[in-house]
């Protein structure tokens, strides 16, 4: 029963044997011709692993955690989504190429994908990752809310979708398996989200130190403060509430939704938990990448 401009679910479009986002397809040329400068910075992610967090936090450190700065515009417009197309708003290659470098970049592109002249230019990045039943419940609420994803279905029913490999940006487990694998021979720093819940001072140092930024005490303690949950789900340009709700839509599930660590367990049966277990197993038995649950 939604409005006619909410009737907006284009199913997904498969891009070089990826699904993705259907209006994301029509901008596809663009986001693999993007032309990479020198010190552009990626950020990439499978989606729901702690994206606009670490966003949040490289533009702060960036900014010597001038809080002010960082209030300069939405998180989707200070690190532009590279991959970002829905109807009557810029797509994140337009906002790119308005832009010199060095630039942040936003990206769920899997290896395979990635703009050629990212990898020639060398261009550094951030990766993280979350263990996939927490990323699997988090992307479930977020299909409902952000109104481009094709219906999700019943958990069950997004639950076999997630475990095919049959959501937007594909299989998880080999997103983060090919990731891990490149940082071996790239200039890549490989973050965990449970280990941001962890000890979030602990990983914003790390950040720190790999773009080579030195920065006080006071500042680090305040870049931490802006960035718990509870403070990045009040601040309107980090919580996507100033996005058209023709994207997404708060009323059905806030952007900042929990911001927890085994969220899952309040959604998987057993069954489905048993068959996780098994899908992971099987998924994760080449590589030496471990996460906690
Ligand atoms: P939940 O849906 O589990 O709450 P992404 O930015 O990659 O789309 O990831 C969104 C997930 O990160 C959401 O997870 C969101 O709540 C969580 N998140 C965002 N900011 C956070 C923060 N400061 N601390 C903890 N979790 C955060």
């Amino acid at each position: 029963n939604r409005p006619p401009d909410m009737a907006n679910r284009p199913p997904l479009r498969l891009v070089s044997g990826l699904p993705v986002v259907g209006h994301f397809a029509e901008n596809w040329e663009n986001v693999q011709c993007f032309q990479a400068g020198d010190g552009d910075l990626i950020i990439d992610t499978y989606p729901k692993s702690g994206t606009t967090w670490i966003s949040e936090i490289v533009d702060l450190i960036l900014h010597n955690g001038d809080t002010e700065k960082s209030k300069r515009g939405p998180i989707y417009e200070r690190v532009p989504f590279l991959e970002f197309a829905v109807p009557d708003m810029p797509t994140g290659t337009e906002i790119l190429n308005t832009r010199k470098p060095p630039r942040l970049i936003k990206s769920h592109l899997p290896v395979q994908l990635l703009p050629a002249s990212l990898l020639e230019k060398n261009c550094k990045a951030i990766y993280v990752a979350r263990n996939p039943k927490d990323v699997l419940v988090s992307y479930y609420n977020f299909y409902h809310m952000a109104v481009v994803h094709p219906e999700p279905g019943t958990f069950e029913e997004f639950f076999q979708k997630f475990i095919k490999g049959q959501v937007s940006f594909g299989s998880w487990a080999d997103h983060v398996k090919d990731w891990w694998k490149m940082r071996q021979h790239r200039d890549i720093l490989y973050l965990f989200y449970e280990d941001m819940i962890e000890d979030l001072k602990r990983e914003i140092r790390r950040v720190m130190k790999f773009l080579g930024k030195e920065l006080s005490e006071d500042i680090v303690e305040k870049i931490h403060q802006s960035t718990t949950f509870k403070a990045m789900k009040e601040n309107h340009m980090a919580n996507y509430t100033t996005i058209p709700s023709t994207v997404m839509d708060h009323t059905i599930s806030p952007f900042m939704r929990k911001g927890t660590h085994g969220d899952w367990k309040g959604y998987l049966t057993v069954a489905q938990n048993e068959l996780f277990d098994e899908y992971y197993k099987k998924e994760m038995a080449d590589t030496d990448l471990t996460f906690r649950f």
